[in-house]
Parts: C-alpha cells; sequence; structure tokens
C-alpha cells in the first residue's frame, strides 16, 4: 500500500510519543489512552483532493491520511462509502430543511464496525498476530469475526451473556469466531480481554486499539465530501466512546488539512440507563462515575463504564457540543419514525441519535436552519426481536379476498 504518511501514536493526556510499530493500547507513562498522529502539516490539501477524487468513496479513499502499512493492499471488503439520506419527510414536519443520516448500517457486516475493523485487521496482520480478540455488545464481535476470517486470522469474542441482538450473535458464529457468553457485562468482558492480551498475547480490537478510529474517522470525512461541506451539528450515539471522538479527529483533520473549512459540533446521546458521560456533561465533571449495572433497549451501548471516556470529553468539549441521556421509549419511538417515514430500519442503539436530536430542537440546543447530520450506527435486521416485540402483530387471515376486504380501512 503506498503511503505518505508517516505516523506515530501519542498519548492523549500526558502526550508522550511512541512508535507505531509497537503492541501498545495505553500509555506506558501514564495509562491513558494512544492516538495516531499525522505530520498534518506536510500534506498539501490540492495534492489530497486530487488523490481522494481518482478513488470510489469509502474507508481507503483517503488513504493518505490513514496510517501507512506493509502489505501492498488492505483486508477489506468495501466498507465505509454509505448513504447520506436527506430526511425530506421528517425535516419536513420538524421544520428542519438540511436534516441528513448517515447510515453506517450499510456497511458490509450491518454497522460503522467494518471502517475501523479494515484497519485494525489490516495492522494485525501486518503484526502478524497469533489471535484477535475483542469484548462486544455484539456489532464489534459481527464484525471483527468477518474481517478475522477474512485475513485468515485465528478470532475470539467476549459477548455478555444473553445480552446481545441475535442478529449479532449469529453474525460471529456463522464468520467462524470462537464465541464466549461472559457471566457479567460489557465491562467485565473488557476487562477479562485485556488481561488477555497481557497474559495470552493476543492482539485486542476494540476501539482502545488506536487504529479502529483510524478507520472510523473516514466517515467523517465522507460527510464533508458528501455534503461539500462540514455540517454544524453532528448527532451521535455514545456507548464504550471511540465513535463520537473519531468523528471528531476526523473533521479536525480535514479541516487541518485544508479540505474543510470548519468542524461541527458533535453531540453525543447516550441511553437513561447507561449514562456516565451525560451525567459528567450533566455535572460540567471532567471526570466519569462509572454506572455499575447499565440496563437499556439499545443493548449495543448498554456500557457502564466507556473505555474512551476522556477521548469522547475531549471530542465533545472540543467540539462545544454537548452529551444528553434520553429515555428508551424516545429510542424506541425515534427507530419507529425512521422506519416508517424515511425507509431507514436502523437498530435501536442508532436511533438513539435522532431521538437525541428530537431533545436538542426542543431545548435549543441545535437550531432548525442548522446543517444536520445525526449518525445510523447499525441495521435493523441486527436486533430483530427488538423490532417485532415494539410493531403493531401480523393479523391472521383466512386466504380468501372477503377476509382481505374486511381488512381495509
Ligand atoms: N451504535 C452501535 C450500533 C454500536 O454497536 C455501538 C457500539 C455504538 C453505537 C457506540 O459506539 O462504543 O464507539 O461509543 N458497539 C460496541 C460493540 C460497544 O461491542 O459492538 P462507541
Amino acid at each position: 500500500m503506498q503511503n505518505m504518511s508517516d505516523s506515530a501514536l501519542r498519548c492523549i493526556s500526558c502526550k508522550k510519543s511512541y512508535s507505531d510499530k509497537d503492541v501498545l493500547y495505553a500509555c506506558p507513562s501514564c495509562g491513558n489512552l494512544l492516538e495516531v498522529v499525522l505530520p498534518l502539516s506536510e500534506f498539501d490539501p490540492g495534492v489530497l483532493r486530487k488523490s481522494f477524487d481518482s478513488r470510489d468513496i469509502g474507508v481507503w479513499r483517503y488513504k493518505e491520511l490513514l496510517p501507512a502499512f506493509a502489505a501492498k493492499e488492505p483486508v477489506s471488503m468495501h466498507e465505509g462509502g454509505t448513504p447520506l439520506h436527506r430526511c425530506n419527510n421528517i425535516g419536513r414536519e420538524l421544520g428542519v430543511k438540511n436534516l441528513y443520516i448517515k447510515f453506517d448500517g450499510m456497511n458490509p457486516t450491518g454497522s460503522f464496525k467494518d471502517r475501523g475493523m479494515t484497519v485494525g485487521i489490516t495492522k494485525a496482520r501486518d503484526l502478524k498476530v497469533k489471535a484477535v480478540v475483542c469484548a462486544s455488545t455484539g456489532n464489534t464481535s459481527a464484525s471483527l469475526a468477518a474481517y478475522a476470517g477474512l485475513a485468515g486470522i485465528q478470532c475470539m469474542v467476549m459477548i455478555p451473556s444473553g445480552k446481545i441482538a441475535l442478529g449479532k450473535l449469529s453474525q460471529a458464529m456463522m464468520h467462524g469466531a470462537k464465541v464466549f457468553e461472559v457471566d457479567g457485562n460489557f465491562d467485565d468482558a473488557l476487562n477479562l480481554v485485556m488481561k488477555s492480551s497481557l497474559e495470552l498475547g493476543l492482539y485486542v480490537l476494540n476501539s482502545v486499539n488506536p487504529f479502529r478510529p483510524e478507520g472510523q474517522k473516514t466517515a467523517a470525512y465522507e460527510i464533508v465530501d458528501q455534503l461539500g461541506e462540514a455540517p454544524d451539528a453532528l448527532v451521535i450515539p455514545v456507548g464504550n466512546g471511540g465513535n463520537n471522538a473519531a468523528y471528531w479527529k476526523g473533521f479536525s483533520e480535514f479541516k487541518a488539512v485544508g479540505l474543510s473549512d470548519s468542524a461541527p459540533r458533535i453531540y453525543g446521546i447516550q441511553a437513561e440507563g447507561a449514562a456516565p458521560v451525560a451525567d459528567a456533561f450533566r455535572k460540567n465533571a471532567n471526570i466519569i462515575v462509572p454506572v455499575k449495572n447499565p440496563e437499556t433497549v439499545a443493548t449495543a451501548i448498554r456500557i457502564g463504564n466507556p473505555a474512551n471516556w476522556l477521548k469522547t470529553i475531549n471530542a465533545i468539549r472540543g467540539s462545544e457540543g454537548d452529551c444528553i441521556a434520553i429515555p428508551d421509549s424516545e429510542i424506541i419511538s425515534a427507530q419507529k419514525k425512521l422506519a416508517k417515514s424515511e425507509g431507514l430500519f436502523v437498530e435501536p442503539a442508532a436511533a438513539a441519535s435522532f431521538a437525541g436530536l428530537l431533545r436538542l430542537l426542543k431545548s435549543g440546543g441545535i437550531k432548525n436552519d442548522e446543517k444536520i447530520v445525526c449518525v445510523a450506527t447499525g441495521h435493523g435486521l441486527k436486533d430483530p426481536d427488538s423490532a417485532i416485540k415494539v410493531s403493531e402483530k401480523p393479523v391472521r387471515i383466512e386466504a380468501s379476498i372477503e377476509s382481505l376486504r374486511a381488512q381495509l380501512e
């Protein structure tokens, strides 16, 4: 893979730098998370624009702004390039002219995780790791299983027992991962994964891996390319806290290299039963208090102790946005609204962003005349049980035209 960039890892807190050839998830000096830094001042926006425009939209369109890899070709199955859907029907109802959904559920395994996994697994292959591992509320495990299979790397996934949506579980199993149901929640599973990396040498592909967000940040680049400019506000669900920070990194980098004039305010949305970041924002605190027993219908974001909490706080504060919590009932009605009025079937966690937007429009945090993008992170087919539970049941009829006529309104 030809790549201009000479990247390094840097601690998000003490700012110490490390080689990106080392396997590191946290700063050996202070223990905080790491991020990939690129020599942004060395890029010429005209040259970048020309290179990007010569390729199809998707994660690897932006390879000059991704870390360098040894291999010629990435481990890829056309991730990214997802639709930026203009919500004309809902927009008209709300009096919002410029409302868009970035439907990242249209990725190969049905969630935004594929953006990070194509980069993360390409790195794993470079490092010649013996096995990859993740903890997951579902989507990460489905994506990792698929990409590990594609690369021919052994894959283990840890999921909270009984709490992941059926579609996601079926994907991890079908793609050939070794699936472990952990007694406990996502936070317990992630603790186990981090220990396994230390003691068994497994390569962790949760969002604490600094290469994952590199792929995920390309969704921000895509939005700028699809809209022709950055939006005013971006609304996004927050679980483990990696994706919103990745978007902020993407928008900031595009601005820094001269490919965008502005970056949006980022609004993080959590479910009320799993909202440590929103709580910190409500109290104007700089640290989160973990939630012991997180609970929400949006199982993808059922996380009480987000590993990326500091990245999230920095991203949302840095963008002058906010983080709020919403009840499950609003998540479900937002999910139904998107499905019914816009043709977009998204999973509950993915509907959290649109539910949050409705609140933010009411509170005035976001104004009707702004350019708004809500991120829909996962496809509705991931969680058929939840969809069936909240929908009108099919009506049983005899196979006759009379019985059908009786049903017509
Ligand atoms: N939306 C969906 C559909 C998700 O699957 C996740 C996270 C998020 C939003 C939140 O993103 O963690 O970066 O803040 N899912 C992870 C998983 C935790 O294991 O699949 P985040």
